[in-house]
This record gives structure tokens, sequence and C-alpha cells, in this order.
């Protein structure tokens, strides 16, 4: 499959709408995070990872030839320990999620470009679960204001745009520097032109029907609120992402079959997916849930929630 005019009007469309000067798209998130940071990150460079980070962005770094640093979860005291250690000679890349996958919180993004700037690191941020959904569909980095300070911004089309495919966008150069290294596009078919007209086709309705967007936002606050409400904890959620916190493997089953038996689909997060002990279910939402939907949801939540006590 080769690179056809749709995916080069996608790349101009996506770079035109996160706000940056070029686009590049891959066949799937995971190779986009394969290919860009193997290939930004070279010998003697250091790449620094959020815990939390999705294990795409782990594996890139594994695949490229620099070290790789961890840091505590949105723990900025630790990225600065981390970020002080390395001599100042090294090249750094700091990778963190924009929206945490099983969290539902936000990267601090306001906090984490001062300290790259101060120590000269470089700033990419994975919006899979924030592009469609956070600073008016455009992610993270509009979200706080701070596009011009995010270096590359990446994303994934099986998410918010309904296809298969992920893109990289960044400057220019970069990302013309990462077309030509990158060796999981380089030697990897692109996405079929179906899959490219679908994420243009979604692109196209993030940018024309904002009110969408606002439906999500407004389900995901009553979500939250209500969970809350019923004794239920939803961690540091702000998001459409809601997980509730069961914390161990038999009884989050135990729970999850007792939603699906009651016609409620969750996603069960075990361990290694999250550290033991905070076993969830993630809950997560669509602008075309209907308000009779999601009470459904929440009662059949308040029956089972009564039969864990
Ligand atoms: C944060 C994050 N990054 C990357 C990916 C990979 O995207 P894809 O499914 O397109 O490979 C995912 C999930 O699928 C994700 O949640």
């Amino acid at each position: 499959m080769g690179h056809w005019k749709c995916h080069e009007q996608l790349e101009r469309e996506l770079a035109e709408y996160v706000g940056k000067e070029a686009a590049l798209v891959f066949s799937t998130g995971m190779q986009t995070n394969l290919g860009t940071i193997s290939a930004l990150v070279s010998r003697g460079d250091v790449v620094i990872l959020d815990k939390d980070d999705h294990a795409s962005i782990v594996d890139g770094a594994r695949l490229s030839w620099g070290e790789t640093k961890r840091f505590r979860h949105s723990d900025m005291k630790d990225l600065e320990h981390v970020l002080s250690a390395i001599p100042d000679k090294k090249g750094k890349l700091v990778v963190v999620d924009g929206l945490y996958s099983m969290g539902g919180d936000i990267a601090p993004l306001p906090e984490i470009v001062p300290l790259c700037k101060k120590y000269g690191a470089r700033l990419m941020v994975d919006d899979a679960h924030a592009i469609g959904v956070l600073g008016g569909g455009r992610g993270t980095a509009a979200h706080f204001g701070m596009t011009d300070q995010v270096d590359l911004i990446m994303s994934t089309f099986s998410k918010s745009f309904a296809s298969l495919g992920g893109f990289i966008a960044g400057d220019e150069p970069v990302v013309h520097y990462i077309k030509h290294f990158a060796r999981s596009l380089i030697f990897s078919a692109s996405i079929p032109p179906a899959n490219a007209a679908a994420a243009l086709a979604a692109l196209d309705v993030m940018r024309t029907e904002p009110e969408r967007i606002q439906r999500l936002l407004d389900i995901a606050e009553y979500m939250r609120k209500s969970y809350r409400e019923l004794g239920f904890n939803t961690l540091q959620s702000t998001t459409p992402v809601i997980p509730i916190l069961i914390g161990d493997t038999m009884r989050t089953i135990g729970v999850w079959k007792m939603l699906f038996d009651n016609g409620v689909f969750v996603n069960p997060v075990l361990s290694p997916g999250v550290p033991e002990g905070q076993e969830l279910l993630r809950t997560s939402y669509m602008a075309t849930h209907t308000d009779e939907q999601l009470d459904r949801v929440l009662s059949v939540f308040e029956q089972v929630g009564k039969q864990m006590d």
C-alpha cells in the first residue's frame, strides 16, 4: 500500500489542526511511537519517560540506541531529579501521555515544559486519548494553551478517529528527519486509503461539530459525579476516561462479570497493566451515549455496588 494524495491531505490537515508545521502518518499509533522515538534518540542521548507511559512509548525507547530513564507518574520533583542528573551535553527527550489511559488524569504540561526548558530537553506528548477530547479537540497542549512549547504531538486513529493509523506532528525539519529515519514507517505499508479517508472525515466532524466534544465532556462530568455519589473511587480522573478502583484481581473480575451479565461492558484492568493492588474497571464514553443509557449504567453500578459490600 503506497502513500497517496489522501495521505498527504490528511497529514496537512492534521498538522493544521494540532497547530504544527507538518505531520507524518504511520500505520498505527504503536508504529508511530516505535519509529519516532527510535529515530530521534541516538547513541549518547537519553529518553525520559513517565512510569505510566503507554507500552508503545516504552518499546520505542527500547528500540532506540539511547539510554532510558523513568520518573514517578506526574511527579515533578522526580522528573527534575532525573533531568538534573543527566550531563548537559547529552540530547534529552521527555515523552509523556497527554491524557493517561488508565487514570484519566492529564499530564501537568505547565510544570513539565519549564523543567524541559531548564534542562535543555525536548518534549513529545502522546495524545492518543486527548485528540477529539481536550483543548476543543486539538489535544493536551491546546488545552493548556502551550502548543508552541511542545515539540512533538503524537496520536492514533484508533480512538476518536474511529479508524486505523497514527501520526506525529512537529516542526517541518524534524518531521522530515523522522520520515527518513523511522524504520517502522520506511519498512511498513501505509494505511489503506479508506482508513485515511475515514480519519479525514472524523477530523472534519471534530472541526465542524464542536457540540459533540462538549456533549462528551458533559457526560464525563455527570458520570464522575454520579459514581462518586454512589461511593466509587474514580481516582484522579478529570476526563472522559473514568476508572473505578477495585484493588484486587479476583474482585475486579467478579465485579466486571456482574456488570457484563447486566448488560454493561467495561474494561477490566489487571496487573501488570496497573500495579498490583490498583486493579480497576476502566469506563469510557462516547458523545452518542444517551441519557437513558447512562442512567441505566449507573443503576447497574448501584446494584453491583450493594452486592460488593
Ligand atoms: C496512549 C497510547 N498510545 C499509543 C497507542 C497505540 O495506538 P494504536 O492502537 O494505533 O497502535 C495507544 C492505544 O492503542 C495508546 O493508548
